[in-house]
């Protein structure tokens, strides 16, 4: 079985608002799997970003499938929304809701696809009931909360962990990882096992560099690394 393709999906909080259309006409021909959707209420997360107006805007000019990353408290409140949006993976972080098991059936039955994240100081262990509900599992390599912040190193183990558990109990949920996925952290992640890619400051929207160039050296960084990491093969 030929090994999964990394996919990328980048972090839109960190595109240039004032060129949204033009980023989002690039990243088409580039043929991108997912536009990651960072929402923060100033409450789980001490910042404020996107909302479900972008959301609905963005969504009218692209059919790129958006990946949202919900750092909210209360997500339920919020879900039908988010889930209402064309191809939408909606991912948020159990610690913000009551029943997250709940939270995750109901993001199926409204047509969209469930995911959960794991902050830098849990335990994938804590975890292991909501693995095998899901689609994706987010590995946070940062704190959530703000774009261009460091890799915290005991976040890459996260990755391993999740991707052995996933093995040991023949499941298929991509491992998704997000925070400081910079040119030198790439390969490591994806040694890891990463699957999907959330690219932000520190590599397709780093200053100074092209957006074209970026692209493609982030595909044949990725593909470099998909054939070097003997995880991948074996998968
Ligand atoms: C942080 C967000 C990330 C962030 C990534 O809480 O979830 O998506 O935008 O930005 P960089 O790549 O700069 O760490
Ligand atoms: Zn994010």
């Amino acid at each position: 079985m030929p090994a999964r393709p990394i996919q990328i999906s980048p972090s839109m909080m960190c595109a240039d608002f004032l060129h949204l259309e033009e980023e989002v006409r690039l990243l088409e021909a580039h043929g991108v799997e997912w536009l990651h959707i960072d929402v923060m209420d100033g409450h789980y997360v001490p910042n404020f970003t996107l909302g479900i107006d972008y959301c609905r805007a963005l969504a009218g000019a692209t059919r790129i499938p958006f990946d949202v990353h919900l750092m909210i408290e209360h997500p339920e409140r919020h879900i039908e929304a988010f889930c209402a949006l064309p191809g939408a993976r909606v991912t948020f972080h159990p610690e913000t809701v009551y029943q997250p098991v709940r939270l995750i059936e109901r993001i199926r039955e409204l047509g969209a696809s469930p995911g959960f994240a794991i902050d830098p100081a849990q335990p994938v262990e804590q975890f292991r009931h909501l693995i095998p509900l899901v689609d994706q599992v987010l590995v946070m390599t940062v704190n959530p909360g703000y774009a261009g912040q460091k890799l915290i190193p005991h976040c890459l183990k996260k990755i391993t962990e999740v991707r052995d558990f996933l093995k040991r109990e023949s499941l298929t949920a991509d491992i998704e990882v997000d925070g400081n996925v910079s040119w030198d952290n790439i390969p490591k992640m994806i040694d890891a096992g990463a699957d999907i890619l959330v690219v932000g400051t520190s590599s397709l929207f780093e200053k100074h560099r092209a957006r074209q160039q970026s692209l493609r050296d982030l595909r044949s960084l990725l593909e470099t690394a998909r054939l070097a990491a003997p995880e991948r093969q074996a998968m």
